[in-house]
């Protein structure tokens, strides 16, 4: 019985300290695949589009990263639906994320960021970018990304967002967006402590799948990088019951087989048929699809007036979980992701592509079918801005009670009934604030008494263990 006893009592105090990772690990990139940069095991994009509001709603009081009650209800929910990501369109870089992207990291989720808002000078003018793409303009994109390089769980920056999407925008703003992309990851580079990768989010519109696909990928002849580290696709062609071909989504993989980066849907989910069931992501996560595709994003986690929503938000804060959000839940919660394994015996054919894209990344060529490259941009607009820095402090994790942990808000299903079982995030990385950070003046609170660091809990193990030994 004593033997027993102790065995249990062994497995309860080492399960406290394998159950939660200490870190979160930042992601990174390796030929074609998002990778976590400590495990090397790929890394598959479960996600949803996340803009409560709209990105119209983003101001100089609030955004979605900006208010922690609204991030932990939130962010239970993201648990509850299953997913490892969220994209989110608009931040205001003067607000402090620090909580909600703590919240986010413990709870074991990367975002991706648009670093534009809808706001003046925040964004370039598509048919116009020579009026937009300015200092001030330049001010606000380094300000995001020099205050989202401070979290390990940002994933990635998207310079834009379905920026050419017609004749028009296709005639003049291709050369500006990738201009924006160098000016990025040479900020990056200068002034970040990792490779933060930055992508281009595209409406998937047949005349510029392709070419402007290839146009982003490619390195200029004069060696400076202004290439897409991924690419993101908008999709809404998967609409109720479909399959590879029908979809269309057959001629999707073919048009990006050979890409050199990482490719992913930036936003999916077809609403022409209602409820949604999300067969697609089936498709999207079988083999077919994986050595090709990272992965997607649900579009979106809010109710909003176009009838996209997963979840509805009501006035006083409280949370209606929608059909949509169920159907969704089916797939995301319990889906195995592809592990490096996965690639070893499936994935013969694409790892010769993979080699001689590594080794061999596609230089730019001077013409592009249906978008114009010949625009010229100002091309040291950034540079005094990258030299001088951006003085915004860069945003860190920091120590958050347990009550941080729970809503304030209460949730319901779709037919009004109270989910009280849902009040609290889990906790997948438990991570001490104050590592990984670059502040040296944030000393750790010594005075906590409801979180146990890793070295004590393992002390504690020992101590355990020791003391019940003595008994047996
Ligand atoms: C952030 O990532 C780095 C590199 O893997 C790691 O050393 C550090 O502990 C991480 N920090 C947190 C808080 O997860
Ligand atoms: C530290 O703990 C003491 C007593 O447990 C408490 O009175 C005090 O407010 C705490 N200080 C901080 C900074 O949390």
């Amino acid at each position: 019985m004593m033997f027993r006893g102790l065995l249990i009592l062994a497995y309860f105090c080492f399960s406290c300290i394998f159950v939660s990772a200490a870190s979160i690990n930042p992601i990174g990139i390796s030929g074609k695949r998002f990778v976590d940069t400590v495990t090397g095991e790929p890394f598959f994009i479960k996600g949803v589009d996340y803009q409560p509001g709209g990105s119209s709603e983003v101001n100089s009081a609030q955004d979605p990263l900006s208010d922690p009650d609204t991030c932990a209800r939130d962010i239970i929910l993201f648990q509850e639906l299953g997913i490892n990501t969220v994209r989110i369109y608009s931040v205001n870089p003067e607000l402090n994320h620090d909580e909600c992207m703590t919240m986010l990291g413990m709870a074991g989720i990367y975002l991706i960021l648009d670093v534009n808002s809808p706001l003046e000078n925040q964004h370039l003018n598509r048919y116009e970018p020579w009026t937009t793409y300015n200092q001030d303009y330049l001010e606000h994109v380094f300000q995001v990304v020099e205050q989202f390089s401070g979290y390990n769980n940002t994933l990635g920056f998207f310079a834009g967002n379905e920026v050419i999407n017609d004749k028009r925008s296709a005639q003049y703003s291709p050369p500006y967006v990738k201009q924006l992309i160098g000016d990025m990851k040479t900020y990056i580079n200068q002034h970040c402590d990792r490779d933060i990768p930055v992508g281009y989010s595209a409406a998937d519109d047949l005349k510029y799948r392709v070419p402007l696909s290839k146009y982003l990928e490619c390195t200029d002849k004069d060696g400076k990088i202004t290439n897409v580290d991924f690419y993101g696709v908008n999709s809404y062609q998967w609409c109720g019951k479909q399959t590879l071909e029908s979809s269309g989504y057959d001629k999707l993989i073919e048009a990006y087989s050979d890409y050199s980066k990482p490719v992913f849907f930036s936003e999916f989910g077809c609403n022409r048929v209602l409820p949604r069931t999300f067969d697609e992501v089936k498709a999207l996560f079988s083999k077919d699809m994986y050595d090709v595709f990272s992965g997607g994003l649900v579009y979106e986690f809010t109710q909003e007036p176009n009838n996209y929503g997963l979840v509805d938000i009501k006035e006083d804060g409280s949370a209606t979980i929608l059909e949509d959000f169920n159907q969704l839940k089916n797939h995301y919660k319990g889906l195995a992701l592809p592990t490096k394994k996965d690639f070893m015996s499936a994935m013969s054919k694409n790892e010769q592509i993979e080699q001689a894209s590594m080794s061999n990344l596609p230089l730019c060529s001077t013409k592009y079918e249906n978008i114009n490259i010949i625009t010229k941009v100002a091309k040291d607009l950034a540079k005094p801005l990258i030299k001088k820095g951006i003085s915004i402090e860069k945003g860190h994790f920091v120590d958050l009670d347990p009550e941080n942990l729970k809503s304030k808000y209460k949730f319901y299903d779709n037919a009004g009934g109270e989910l009280p079982s849902l009040n609290s995030m889990r906790i997948v990385n438990n991570f001490d604030s104050s590592k990984g950070s670059k502040d040296k003046s944030r000393k750790p609170k010594k005075n906590e008494t409801n979180k146990i660091s890793i070295v004590d809990s393992v002390w504690l193990c020992f101590a355990i263990v020791y003391i019940v030994y003595q008994f047996v």
